[in-house]
């Protein structure tokens, strides 16, 4: 046995010596070391042998396989080398200069990114992100915001119906009522989400855009309460002073009702196709909670008071990064998008 293995030793290091390429080194290893490799089926004899020999063969084996792992690895590494050396000197196309693949990441939408920075301020002032189904109960979109069927309301949000009586809701403020169910008041909230209205599109109108609800109730929450936090939202957003305009504006679920909308940024006022030529963007409409929807959330009117408000996100985000057509948000076309590039 003991033969064998030096027979085996001779000829392994001459064919190592005589390899020309790191292909033949390792098809060379795979041949003595590997699974069905010489030195590994001649140690499936080890089993039929006496002990003395047993711990002898095993011992010259061992050493050889260190032997030739060292010698195999040492042969691989310089026809490597020699391998990059030889393809650089023959004028082939490996060019070790040249950038390496790039790896494209991602960067998140503008809307994303404004309704990041709303839930950061008002996440610092104490509420809370709550959110709610894209497909909405009538009753929560509609009745339970005090606009009862056959309301001339409902004309303002044409719906998208679901066959099984549901629809798509039209805006945010659904979850105005769900909150209050669940948590109660005193409460402080925001909800921001997908809406889609039925709606030809234009400049500044799309079927699917993005809203934020707020709402806070609790004991005597006024208009100054609610003009107060309106105007830190805008100053926060823009940080700089925006030029807004209030004034009164129908909604069935608050009383009294305000439109606050903002001096057009495309156009700085003096009219476009953005603004529909008004030099003004509805964007924040606002009110006192009416005292029907407070008792549909479970809240005494008589005990409590709040305020809500239904930004329109994706007109803000517009408004922020200077974007002159709202479809260009929904295109998915990367080139717009990442222009923003946040990660
Ligand atoms: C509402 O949806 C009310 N729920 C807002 C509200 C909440 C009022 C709480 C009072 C208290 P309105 O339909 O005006 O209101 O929409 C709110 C905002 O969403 C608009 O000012 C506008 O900025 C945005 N918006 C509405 N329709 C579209 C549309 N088709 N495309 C893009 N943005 C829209």
């Amino acid at each position: 046995m003991i033969e064998k293995i030096s027979m085996l030793r001779a000829a392994a290091l001459d064919k190592i010596k005589q390899a020309a390429s790191s292909g033949e080194v390792e098809e060379l290893r795979v041949r003595l070391l590997g699974k069905k490799g010489e030195l590994t089926e001649m140690l499936k004899d080890l089993k039929n042998m006496a002990i003395e020999e047993r711990k002898q063969f095993g011992q010259e084996a061992n050493e050889l396989k260190n032997e030739l792992t060292g010698f195999l690895e040492a042969k691989f590494s310089e026809l490597s080398a020699n391998d990059v050396k030889k393809s650089l000197s023959s004028g082939s196309s490996f060019d070790i200069s040249l950038p390496g693949t790039q790896f494209k990441l991602g960067s998140l939408h503008p809307v994303t990114i404004v309704q990041k920075e709303i839930e950061r301020i008002f996440t610092g002032m104490g509420f809370n992100i709550v959110d709610g189904p894209e497909a909405e109960e009538e009753f929560y979109n509609f009745e339970a915001l005090n606009i009862p069927k056959h309301h001339p309301a409902r004309d303002m949000q044409d719906t998208y119906w679901l066959e099984n009586g549901s629809l798509l809701r039209t805006h945010t403020s659904p979850c105005q009522v769900r909150a209050m169910q669940k948590y109660g008041a005193p409460l402080k909230v925001i909800a921001p989400g997908r809406c889609f209205r039925n709606e030809s599109t234009d400049a500044s109108h799309e079927n699917t855009f993005f809203q934020l609800e707020g709402m806070m109730i609790d004991k005597n929450v006024s208009i100054a309460n609610l003009i107060y936090v309106m105007k830190l939202l805008l100053s926060e957003v823009f940080n700089r002073d925006v030029k807004i305009r209030l004034r009164p504006g129908f909604f069935p679920f608050v009383e009294p009702g305000f439109e606050l909308d903002l001096n057009c940024m495309i156009c700085g006022g003096k009219g476009c196709p953005t603004c529909k030529h008004s030099g003004w963007i509805e964007l924040l409409p606002c009110g006192m909670v009416h005292p029907n929807v407070l008792r549909y959330g479970g809240i005494d009117p008589e005990e409590y008071t709040g305020f809500a408000f239904g930004l329109g996100l994706t007109r803000l985000a517009m408004m922020k990064y200077g974007i002159s057509d709202i479809r260009v948000l929904n295109s998915g076309d990367l080139r717009a998008m990442e222009q923003f590039s946040v990660r």
